[in-house]
């Protein structure tokens, strides 16, 4: 059935007139709901809608906000809820989690929601779920966790085991913490917990005798806290805690069966035989899609419905079981769908699973994930092993398990996605579907086989009226028949494949040799629909299974799949590639099953029999090839775990003994807070859903919801917005442009730096980029409201301007921003200079050469992909003349002053108020403010609250993303007796900007600062400048450009390093700066001016301690015995500058006040996003008063208690914040001081509070705080002083940028397959020196996170833009990457397998709070050690030695394609054609 197109959305339901003659039929017209232990009343149950997801019922009809929305497309697990229902074969209840954003409403009749407001509650007490959580550092934001908590319960309902949690947690994201936290949750309440603390020789670690001497890196380390000198923590030593965080809660594992209805389970309760029958609900609800729902129980039922509807003039149906497929068109393509048909699971045969000695039957509708343990379970007959198990190993890294709760297989095959999983394999097998419809006699039934069934691109053979009832698989033969599952994707889990396939062959014995006798093999991604590679079957079948048929088959293979270049979903050498490795694998996998049958058929008399004896020889595999086998899709998923260390906590001083006057009212019982591991202040709440994000603070009445209206187009004017269609809409109230801002008497021009964008694009003008706000429309519900948008009429001139997509295309064209062009030279300007004219080295170097390298190099975009999208409620009152915004903003002061400046407001009668963020990463530091800007406008137009949540496809199209930059450098090493000692380098960075300034300028410029690493170049020259181009603009990012900076400068590491066949880890550590140097900008690395410098002996600390040399030897030797496996290893040092760069931005206030109970409230100026700032300054503040932590609480972010806050970034937060509480603190302390005197050492903080107010004392203290003029600031255009010394560093007399460096070191060992590009990361060893912690868990965490998204930045994410890199993404400038199904942020699977992270010891900081240092930002970078290691092992695989330019991020493409082996090579050259050099091809970035 085609949708409605909307305009004929009907908001009164013409089947109405059929309620009548359903119910005679039987059926009923009432939902039956349950959620969290409780039926849902009548009248809220009925508002359950036809084409509303459960998501929406749950949050706003049941106002149960735990669930959040994070994408709407089941892929990030935040909308996570359980469903339990009765089976109604065994009558036992399942327990599923599911995607609330997919799932229909209506499709939970019958059965119990669990939301996570259901498992344990802060009042009613912690779930011990929950509890593991928030006491094991799981959640930051914890936007993610509701859905994560969800989740894990739901596992452990079903089978509370470690390894099953470790297969089944795969359907939910966390962008904050990096997963090691959540695994060690998760897992420290497992029922086989106990087993796991032992180590792989089976001795439990604590237990153990030589646990002092194991080397094993799961031993628990907790020998190092016998020291007393550092704490260790290891994810093994959490394993026995399950005891502690069950206390009070013995059956909390039957807890969801407890919950479970008794009336569900009781088949005689009126409910029951009320369910029994079918189902029938017209929605005719005000202000929304409407639309008929119909869940029939019976065959009958169902085909007499479909062929009812399905006649001519009845208006159609939609069959929909799981709502995957359908719902992602309704969500996105805006079908309506006026009817749908959702069977019960009591039609039998379409939800069945049946073996039998021929066929394995697979009913239609049957979820996968019950095919996925049926066939699992079917497999452990060997009879069935070799025809099941590759349904099972497919069906594993088939999207998520909450897909697969839901999902069917007649959902996948009708959907006839090109790039289906399941299809091909189904193909390979030979399968046929059963399809059925009712005809004039009954039932009729006809046979498809699979590859039949599919006509064109997402065409099928299916007739109206047909269900796709069953699919029958053949059996394989017991010996000499094989299938095998392939599949590659960006992503290892959930992620929909790039290539997929499945193979089907069988061999004979004839003649002396095994014979093929027949060949079968599906593709998905090589064609607009699944296909058999019908050629290369033919080239197989009927000769021998040997190397070098397979040989000859591959290049038919490579031939038949011959994609142009331009093929839609581009890759198309890579496709190639990977589809001839597939063939090449299943060779290999062949080769050692035959060998296997060939084995069991000499031992078993009875078989030998039937066949020729003796048996052919079967080829043997040479012992490095049987690496050619492996395959992520059937190995066990790793357990994933860390240890972690940090020095024993200590209160140290800092800056503030500088700064600040003592102050003490230390009593008795005072104790310490700082440096303790204190859990995050709002843990408990995010793990229960209960904490409040800025969409589920309860709306006032009458509040409206607002949709944007963006420009589809860029280049060209904005000509009119014809608002008639969209007003026309019901429910819509009102559309605002940029008119409305002028009749506010607003401003409509704002930015973060230049006042260079709009927040309303005007008509008339020039369009920028493909995305720019032109209006809003607000209506009484968010569905009206989006209709509204989409139906109002956006006229546009003709394309004028050329297109600038990509940093080349602006260096051509000469776009940039010309004031961000800054540049800093040091040393000799001839030596720099001379590096033009000099001739790339060649040759192979001796002492006393100068190698000159040059090249260019590329850095990604990155996504922020902050859990939570963009959301502000505006709030007008005192008859509209004042704003109250929340927001989910960095930026509560700019927030403030732009909707008061678009609004016409003064900005003291507006205020902004940021309870907390579900992740910002700098994503909200700027880009938030527009959006907060125009549900303004819409509030003060309207007089009315307006709600406007950015859904995330939009939120990731105009909100910007980490700056790309591309390098350009030309740099000289001396070679010396050591090695090769740096001379000089000249490097341009450019990043592209986007279509305005917004913060690209200091992006740039903490790129240039940044741009050395920590490696001494004595000639440097270094300038940095944004391209502006037609992108969205891009903005802050965690590293804000630092990485950006230290990616090129490591480039040319192991560009030198290549070049002189040197280990790069030499190279990089003979030119580390030396204490005491100075910098490129100046700035002396030494105990006075930025702290010690550390990261030398941090380097050596790791080398020696993981004994490096030993493991390169390890690796190499690995490396030989295995050809298709290779692996690599990097040690990359990192140090990071903290400070703002614009010296007015280093500033920050608090408010504190002490009540008379003792307890104590800061407000500061920093927003809470995640990253422990609220839990340091509490603890800060604790410290102060020498009162618990549990006394001082920090309520919110609000610009009317303090004011004129620069945004929350830079990682100076705790810096600054930390230090204004302190500041108020002591002021306060001090005036208590006389009463502590007074009172003595035995009495409370609350009596002395009380003494002092009665004695009329200011319990309330404002503080403040910036650093020394001395220590921030840096004027890059200062002209050098005539009498400037010639003993001062260089550039120094611009100022100095940063109070001090974060620094770091961290070690990565990884796997690459190189026949797919899949990559497994073994191990990451963290070293971080981050002062005197104040918070070791949160640093820890924040560290884990950082390293997480760097390792994410330079591996598996990509940014992919409509430009000439992408032409089958249209239209041009658009983005393709708009949601977790495009865009892939690291998994639960790709955490390191070992992932440990120490704190270094001994590094004190006197320039900052408590003598900590920065931590959000400075160990992004060393996530790059993955992508390095990576790099490191393709060069150990790469056919071609020597250089090459590799560029960031390392996707399954690049690291495949570049390793230049024959196969790839050939697809190249296929695919460009001879004239392009197939060994320099870069693969389509999104740069
Ligand atoms: C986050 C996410 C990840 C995904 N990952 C993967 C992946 O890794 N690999 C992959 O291959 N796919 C993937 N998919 C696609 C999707 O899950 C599958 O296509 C799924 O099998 C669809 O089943 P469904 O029950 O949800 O279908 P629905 O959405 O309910 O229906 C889809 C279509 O099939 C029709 N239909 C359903 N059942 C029948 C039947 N028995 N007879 C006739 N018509 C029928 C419906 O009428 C509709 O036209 C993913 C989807 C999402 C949202
Ligand atoms: S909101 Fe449902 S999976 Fe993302
Ligand atoms: S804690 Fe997981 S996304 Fe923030």
């Amino acid at each position: 059935m085609a949708p409605l197109p909307q305009e004929k959305l009907l908001y009164e339901n013409d089947d109405l007139e059929l309620v009548d003659s359903f119910s005679k039929k039987g059926y009923r017209t009432k939902p039956i709901l349950y959620v969290n232990g409780e039926k849902v009343p009548e009248d809220l149950a009925a508002k359950a809608r036809s084409n509303q997801t459960l998501l929406s019922f749950l949050r706003d009809v049941m106002k149960l906000r735990g669930s959040k929305l994070g994408c709407s497309e089941g892929g990030c697990g935040a909308c996570s809820v359980m469903i339990s229902k009765k089976d109604p074969k065994s009558n036992q209840v399942k327990h599923l989690a599911v995607n609330a954003c997919l799932m229909p409403a209506l499709a939970a009749d019958g059965c119990h929601v669990t939301t996570v407001e259901g498992i344990g509650t802060v009042k009613g007490g912690l779930h011990p779920v929950q509890k593991a959580m928030t006491d094991l550092h799981g959640s930051q934001c914890g936007f993610c966790t509701p859905g994560i908590i969800v989740a894990i319960y739901s596992l452990f309902a079903s089978n509370p085991s470690a390894k099953y949690i470790e297969e089944h947690l795969d359907g939910n994201l966390c962008r904050c913490t990096g997963y090691r936290p959540i695994w060690d949750a998760a897992r420290s309440l497992c029922d086989d917990a106990e087993d796991l603390v032992k180590g792989p020789c089976g001795t439990a670690c604590r237990e153990c005798p030589e646990r002092h001497d194991c080397e094993q890196d799961c031993n628990v380390e907790d020998k190092k806290a016998a020291e007393e000198k550092s704490v260790c923590s290891s994810s093994v030593d959490k394993l026995p805690l399950k005891k502690e965080f069950e206390e009070g809660k013995s059956n909390w594992v039957d807890q969801p069966n407890d919950m479970f209805p008794k009336d569900l389970m009781d088949e005689n309760s009126v409910t029951s035989i009320a369910l029994s029958k079918p189902l029938m609900i017209v929605d005719q609800v005000e202000y929304q899609g409407s639309g008929t729902w119909f869940k029939p129980t019976t065959l009958e039922q169902l085909l007499s419905l479909l062929k009812e509807f399905g006649e001519d003039g009845q208006g159609g149906y939609k069959l929909v079981v799981g709502n995957t497929e359908v719902g992602i068109e309704t969500r996105f393509k805006h079908s309506i769908y006026p009817r749908l048909i959702s069977p019960a699971e009591t039609v039998e045969s379409i939800f069945d699973f049946t073996v039998t000695p021929e066929t394995v039957m697979i009913g239609g509708c049957t979820p996968l994930s019950h095919v996925q343990h049926e066939a699992e379970a079917a497999a452990k007959d060997p009879k069935y092993t070799r025809t099941t198990m590759p349904m099972h190993d497919m069906l594993r890294w088939f999207a998520s398990t909450q897909i697969r709760n839901v999902a069917c297989l007649g959902g996948n095959l009708v959907t006839a996605s090109p790039i289906s999983d399941m299809n091909p394999l189904l193909a390979s097998f030979g399968a046929s579907l059963v399809l059925s419809k009712l005809s004039g006699s009954g039932v009729s039934r006809r046979k498809v086989p699979v590859p039949e069934f599919f006509l064109s691109y997402r065409k099928v053979n299916i007739e109206p009226g047909e269900i796709v009832e069953s699919v029958e698989v053949p059996v394989l033969n017991k010996y000499f028949d094989y299938v095998k599952p392939f599949k590659q994707a960006r992503r290892r889990e959930d992620d929909i494949s790039i290539v997929t396939s499945g193979m089907h062959i069988r061999v004979v014995p004839k003649d002396g040799a095994f014979v093929i006798e027949h060949a079968s093999l599906a593709f998905g991604g090589m064609a607009p629909t699944t296909v058999l590679a019908k050629e290369t079957a033919k080239a197989l079948v009927g000769s021998e299974f040997s190397r070098s048929t397979f040989d000859k088959a591959q290049e038919v293979l490579m031939k038949e799949f011959n994609l142009p270049e331009g093929v839609p979903g581009g890759q198309a050498a890579y496709r190639i590639t990977l589809a001839a490795s597939f063939l090449q694998k299943m060779y290999f996998a062949v080769a050692v099953d035959l060998k296997a049958d060939a084995e069991a058929i000499a031992a078993d008399a009875t078989d030998a029999a039937k066949f020729p004896s003796p048996l052919p020889t079967v080829v043997a595999l040479d012992e490095e090839e049987i690496s050619g086998l492996d395959s992520f899709l059937s190995a066990p998923k790793p357990t994933l775990v860390g240890v972690q260390k940090y020095p024993a906590p200590k209160v140290a001083d800092g800056l503030e003994k500088e700064i600040l006057p003592a102050a003490s009212v230390a009593g008795k019982d005072s104790a310490s807070a700082v440096g303790k591991p204190s859990v995050h202040q709002s843990g408990s709440l995010h793990c229960t859903g209960e904490a409040l994000y800025c969409d589920d603070i309860p709306e006032p009445a009458g509040t409206l919801h607002g949709a944007l209206i963006l420009s589809t187009a860029c280049g060209c004017v904005f000509e009119k917005l014809d608002k008639e269609a969209a007003l026309a809409i019901p429910g819509v109230v009102g559309l605002f442009t940029a008119e409305d801002i002028d009749v506010l008497g607003g401003k409509n021009l704002w930015g973060p730096i230049a006042k260079d964008e709009h927040i309303f694009h005007p008509a008339g003008e020039k369009i920028r980029t493909v995305g720019q706000v032109l209006g809003v429309v607000v209506g009484e519900s968010l569905e009206c409201a989006e209709m509204g948008a989409r139906a109002a009429k956006v006229s546009y001139g003709p394309v004028e301007d050329k297109i600038i997509m990509t940093i080349e295309e602006a260096i051509s064209a000469g776009s940039y921003f010309e004031s961000t062009r800054h540049s800093l030279t040091r040393g000799d300007v001839s030596v720099i200079d001379g590096l033009k004219d000099a001739k790339d080295f060649e040759g192979t170097p001796k002492v006393g050469d100068i190698v000159k390298i040059s090249g260019s190099y590329s850095t990604g975009a990155q996504e922020h992909f902050y859990l939570e999208t963009n959301s502000t409620l505006a709030v007008p009152s005192e008859s509209d003349t004042n704003l109250t915004i929340y927001a989910s903003t960095q930026a509560a002061t700019k927030t403030q002053t732009y909707c008061a400046s678009s609004t016409g407001t003064p900005a003291s009668k507006v205020v902004c108020k940021v309870k907390r963020l579900g992740g910002g990463f700098g994503g909200k530091e700027t880009r938030s403010v527009f959006i907060s800007c125009a549900a303004a406008v819409a509030a003060k137009r309207t007089g009315r609250a307006v709600r406007l949540t950015l859904p995330r496809n939009q939120d990731m199209l105009i909100s910007g993303h980490r700056h790309a930059f591309v390098s350009k450098y030309s740099a000289s090493a001396e070679i010396t007796e050591e090695g090769p000692k740096l001379l000089a380098m000249d490097i341009h960075l450019y990043n592209n900007g986007g279509y305005s300034l917004d913060l690209s300028g200091p992006v740039s410029d903490r790129a240039v600062f940044h741009s050395d690493n920590v490696y001494f170049f004595p000639n440097f020259r270094v300038e940095g400048v944004a391209c502006k181009t037609h992108q969205a603009s891009h903005t802050a990012y965690r590293g804000f450009g630092g990485p950006q900076g230290m990616a090129p400068a490591e480039h040319v590491m192991e560009h030198l390093a290549q070049v002189c066949n040197l280990d790069v880890g030499l190279v990089r550590r003979l030119n580390m700066y030396k204490e005491g140097q100075a910098t490129h900008f100046g700035q002396i690395l030494g105990e006075k001016q930025s702290g010690k410098w550390n990261v030398p002996r941090m380097w050596d600390k790791l080398w020696a301690e993981l004994d490096v040399e030993k493991r390169q030897n390890e690796i190499a030797e690995f490396n030989k015995k295995n050809k298709y496996l290779k692996r690599g290893a990097a040690l990359i040092p990192t140090k990071f500058g903290v400070a703002f760069t614009a010296k007015y931005m280093n500033q920050g206030g608090a408010l504190v006040h002490l009540y008379t109970d003792g307890t104590v409230l800061v407000s500061h100026g920093g927003t809470e996003m995640g990253q422990g700032l609220h839990t340091k300054v509490c603890q800060v503040a604790a410290q102060a008063f020498g009162i618990p932590i549990e006394m001082v609480y920090v309520n919110e972010t609000a610009t009317d208690k303090v004011a004129n806050t620069i945004p929350t970034a830079a990682s100076m937060s705790t810096d600054l914040y930390g230090m204004c509480t302190l500041d108020a603190c002591r002021q306060i302390v001090k005036r208590l001081e006389p009463y502590r005197e007074k009172l003595g050492p035995e009495a409370s903080l609350a009596s002395i509070a009380s003494a002092a107010h009665m004695n009329r004392v200011d319990m309330s203290a404002h503080g403040f705080f910036a650093p020394d003029d001395s220590r921030v600031g840096f004027d890059f255009t200062v002209e050098k002083p005539a009498d400037y010394p010639a003993d001062k560093p260089e550039n120094s007399w611009k100022g100095n940028p940063f109070n001090y460096f974060t620094q770091g070191v961290a070690y990565t060992e990884v796997e690459v397959d190189f026949l797919t590009g899949n990559h497994r990361t073994l191990i990451s060893e963290v070293l971080v020196d981050v002062g005197s912690s104040v918070n070791p868990a949160i640093d820890i965490g924040q560290i884990e996170g950082a390293f997480t998204q760097g390792m994410g930045w330079s591996t598996i994410e990509e940014v992919v833009y409509a430009d000439e890199d992408h032409k089958w993404v249209r239209p041009y400038g658009t983005m393709f990457t708009t949601g977790p199904g495009t865009y892939k942020i690291p998994a639960f699977n790709d955490q390191p397998e070992i992932f440990n992270v120490s704190l270094m010891e001994d590094v004190d900081n006197p320039f900052a709070v408590h003598s900590s240092k920065a931590v959000g930002e400075p160990p992004f970078y060393l996530g790059a050690s993955v992508f390095y290691a990576i790099k490191d092992a393709v060069r150990r695989a790469r056919a071609t030695p020597g250089y090459f330019e590799f560029r960031l991020p390392a996707t399954s493409e690049r690291i495949r394609m570049s390793v230049n082996d024959e196969i790839s090579m050939k697809a190249k050259k296929q695919v460009i054609g001879d004239e392009r050099d197939a060994a320099e091809y870069q693969v389509q970035g999104s740069f």
